[in-house]
């Protein structure tokens, strides 16, 4: 059994809310009580880390965002399963045999394994990286350049000092999902913002979103099933370019100001027609909600529950891709052009959990289904 919620993460997770780690109350496994009806606060995931201790992840740890969600996010229905529009990709895929037999021989004592391929951290040619990095609220480059701004990783700062993470395990080999450390603060960050409204959501650390674009069409689209994807009418190109050499086809949904119209989205699929399609109906949405690529729209809330709704109805996954969604701005406004004061002000008194909830809500904390 594991720590979860920021404590020792080598062995395999229990989510919090079944093994009791914060100490709430719990009616058959499930937590109940205060802190499991709160959403979860800046100040709540302060509290948190501190009654957890420090994160002790070592090389190659094992990492799950059920050791990181709070006891509230498990509260909650389970998503709905969407086994029935895997690829058969994603179906023929097994647990990784090296990893699964590292899990259940490793910890034997006296056991020397000569299997996991991890190199000695000895033999690593960086002992250490500074870096000076911008501090909040104002990020400005004066203080960004301050020798007090400057952040050092040692090699063994686990090992001989007080560190979290560390080069030697750092650029080690580590696990699919993502370091620990940075999953910790990901799961985190994701609860926090969209509060995903059902129990077993997760997440995964990828190189980006291309890279994510790529596994989730894998994931979920086949071009010998003749799978299809919609996305706004004008889309962005990348995008484009990384759907189409999976042979799969893209259609466009009609768009306005404020991103894909749910009615042409409905009567796209409502109506469609195979044959004259050369495609199956799509099982699949790629959507920029806000600051969309290249029309800037972007979705009120209103809009983002009417195109919700319509996918639901249809059966069709969401993919939410949000590069832009702290840059929320009011429309164009051209006898005020002036700044407007508050959400993107630094100068501005407005906290951050103000901040969080100006922003209209993302797609996944409306996904009510999963
Ligand atoms: C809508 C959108 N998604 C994704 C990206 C690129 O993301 P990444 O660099 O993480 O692949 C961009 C960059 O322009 C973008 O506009």
């Amino acid at each position: 059994m594991a720590t979860t919620n920021g404590g020792v993460v080598n062995e395999l997770a229990v989510p919090p809310t079944i093994a009791g780690h914060d100490n709430s109350p719990t009616v058959n496994g499930i937590v109940t009580g205060e802190s499991a009806s709160k959403p979860l606060t800046i100040d709540g995931i302060a509290a948190r880390r501190a009654k957890a201790g420090k994160l002790k992840a070592g090389t190659a740890a094992y990492s799950d965002s059920d050791m990181f969600k709070s006891p509230q996010a498990y509260n909650q229905p389970k998503a709905k399963r969407w086994d029935h529009i895997l690829s058969p990709e994603a179906i023929a895929r097994e647990p990784c045999v090296l990893k699964q037999a590292a899990g259940a021989h490793l910890k034997k004592p006296g056991m020397l394994s000569l299997g996991g391929g991890l190199p000695s951290s000895d033999n690593f040619p960086f002992e250490s990286i500074s870096m000076q990095v911008p501090h909040a609220p104002l990020f400005d480059k004066a203080s960004t350049e301050a020798p007090e701004s400057t952040i050092t990783i040692g090699k063994h700062d686990v090992r001989d000092k007080d560190g979290v993470l560390d080069l030697s395990i750092a650029l080690n080999y580590g696990q699919a999902v993502g370091s620990a450390q940075l999953l910790r603060w990901v799961t985190e960050h994701t609860e926090l913002v969209s509060h995903p409204p059902y129990a077993d959501w997760r997440c995964a650390l990828t190189i980006g979103s291309t890279g994510a674009l790529d596994s989730a069409l894998r994931i979920f689209c086949d071009r010998n099933r003749r799978d299809s994807v919609l996305t706004e009418e004008y889309s962005f190109s990348t995008a484009l370019e990384t759907i189409a050499p999976l042979g799969i086809k893209v259609f466009g949904v009609r768009i306005d100001e404020q991103g894909i119209v749910p009615q042409s989205l409905d009567d796209i699929l409502s109506n469609w027609d195979e044959g004259a399609r050369g495609a199956r109906k799509p099982t699949v949405l790629y959507t920029v909600p806000s600051g969309q690529n290249p029309t800037g729209a972007t979705m009120g809330l209103q809009r983002r529950k009417e195109v919700y709704n319509v996918c639901s109805k249809h059966d069709v996954y969401i993919f939410e891709d949000e590069p832009y969604y702290y840059l929320q701005m009011p429309s164009y406004d051209k006898t005020n052009s002036a700044a407007r004061p508050g959400a993107v002000d630094a100068a501005s008194d407005q906290s951050t959990e103000d901040f969080l909830k100006s922003l209209i809500p993302t797609l996944l904390s409306i996904d009510a289904r999963g």
